[in-house]
């Protein structure tokens, strides 16, 4: 896929913050986001160039900028990342996130001197914080068990930490809004500021970051119940359910009711067609219908069996074989469509703080699911999502636990 939108030359964005302000934390969240919507995104951490070329347990004074040798040291793997960085960029890559420090106006400078040599636009991103709490958060949720404290006693390494931000804090300088353009993004998402930034890329980050949050909070998907096109293996359509399909309307009432007793704990949002309203009936709550969540377009596909399309269109047949995530039904959509129409489901997702249900379709649900496991966009098309079943996904700041739920009676 490739980039959409008017502005199509490379991207580079370039973190900035103190340490443990969630500056990683977002860069893979952006990359998730980005790869998601068919842009080759990919996170350069410096960090880890730093552990690849000195070892990972240097201890606090090789982050002093006074400290000569270890200053140099950092300046070598930064200067490397970024070298590779942009050879990704001006090859394969759309968009990529340096991950650093980048905490005074000359290595940024710097950084993007030699990201425009080489064609490429820069955005900042700094992630500013001054909450205690998510800081000590982020230093023990995340810090502590990278390879730099691996074996350390916590509170040791806790000091070691503690001091080693307090070697960034003596040299750190915010952006300025002559350095180009910037976002930040501070008290974890509460605010953000947007200095000189332009083009439709970078708008739609700035859309994205401002939705961001660290609420832990679960998201239940689940198909409609069984409707009377699954029992006739017809593809598409606005049928009812089945009865079955209705039994499972009712046993999954039972579940929320159970699960959220208070009506107004879980968010509920359905598709526009008839079996996915029809699934929500029975839980007596409020709930949203968008069309966004319809299933994918089956074009002049529309009601007939896999078979039948087969012996009937055995060339469309075999383009969806061949290729189901870009191939398109005639006058319907492809997955590639479904993922771009979804966006704003995903930003609703993300800025969402309490629990959601959503009861949709196979093709949206693969597609939400790729969201959430950072699975490649291209590889959701085949993914299992059985009727009948409660997929409880709980995403957190590196990843999605989740739990499968099968409520068949
Ligand atoms: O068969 C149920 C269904 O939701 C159809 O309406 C839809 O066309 C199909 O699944 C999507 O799955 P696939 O992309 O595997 O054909």
């Amino acid at each position: 896929m490739h980039i959409i939108g008017p502005d199509s030359s490379k991207m580079a964005l370039v973190m900035v913050g103190l340490p443990a302000r969630g500056k990683s934390y977002t860069a893979r969240r952006i990359e998730r986001y980005l790869s998601w919507l068919g842009y080759r995104t990919r996170v350069f951490n410096v960090g880890q160039y730093r552990r690849a070329r000195v070892g990972a347990q240097m201890p606090h004074d090789f982050f002093d900028s006074t400290n000569e040798k270890g200053e140099q040291a950092r300046r070598e793997v930064a200067v490397q990342a970024l070298a590779d960085t942009l050879e990704w960029l001006t090859s394969d890559g759309d968009v990529a996130l340096y991950d650093a420090t980048n905490s005074t106006p000359e290595r940024r400078e710097m950084v993007k001197l030699q990201c425009e040599a080489s064609g490429v636009q820069v955005l900042f991103v700094e992630i500013a914080c001054d909450d205690p709490d998510i800081i000590e958060d982020n230093i023990r949720n995340t810090k502590l068990s990278s390879p730099d404290y691996v074996n350390m006693d916590p509170d040791e390494a806790v000091r070691d930490f503690r001091n080693r931000i307090a070697h960034y804090e003596r040299i750190y300088q915010p952006l300025h809004e002559d350095e180009g353009a910037f976002i930040r993004v501070t008290g974890a998402g509460r605010n953000c500021t947007v200095s000189n930034v332009d083009g439709y890329l970078a708008a739609r980050l700035v859309f994205f970051l401002m939705n961001l949050h660290l609420t832990d909070r679960p998201i239940l998907l689940t198909r409609h119940g069984e409707s009377m096109y699954n029992v006739n293996h017809l593809i598409g359509g606005d049928p009812d359910l089945s009865p079955s399909g209705q039994r499972y309307a009712h046993v999954l009432a039972d579940f929320l009711d159970a699960r959220f007793p208070d009506a107004e704990a879980v968010v509920i949002w359905t598709s526009s067609l008839r079996r996915a309203v029809q699934t929500a009936n029975p839980l007596g709550r409020r709930s949203l219908a968008w069309r966004a969540l319809d299933e994918i377009n089956a074009g002049i596909c529309d009601g007939m069996t896999y078979e039948q399309i087969k012996q009937e269109m055995p060339t469309e047949y075999e383009a969806r074989h061949n290729d189901k995530f870009r191939y398109r039904y005639p006058r319907g959509e492809s997955y590639e469509d479904v993922i771009q129409r979804l966006e704003p489901v995903i930003i609703e997702l993300e800025r969402t703080r309490k629990p959601v249900l959503v009861i949709a379709h196979q093709a949206v649900l693969r597609a939400l699911y790729a969201y959430f496991h950072s699975i490649p966009p291209q590889q959701c098309t085949r993914l299992p999502v059985p009727l009948h079943r409660v997929l409880e996904l709980r995403p957190h700041a590196y990843g999605c636990q989740e739990v499968r739920v099968s409520l068949e009676k």
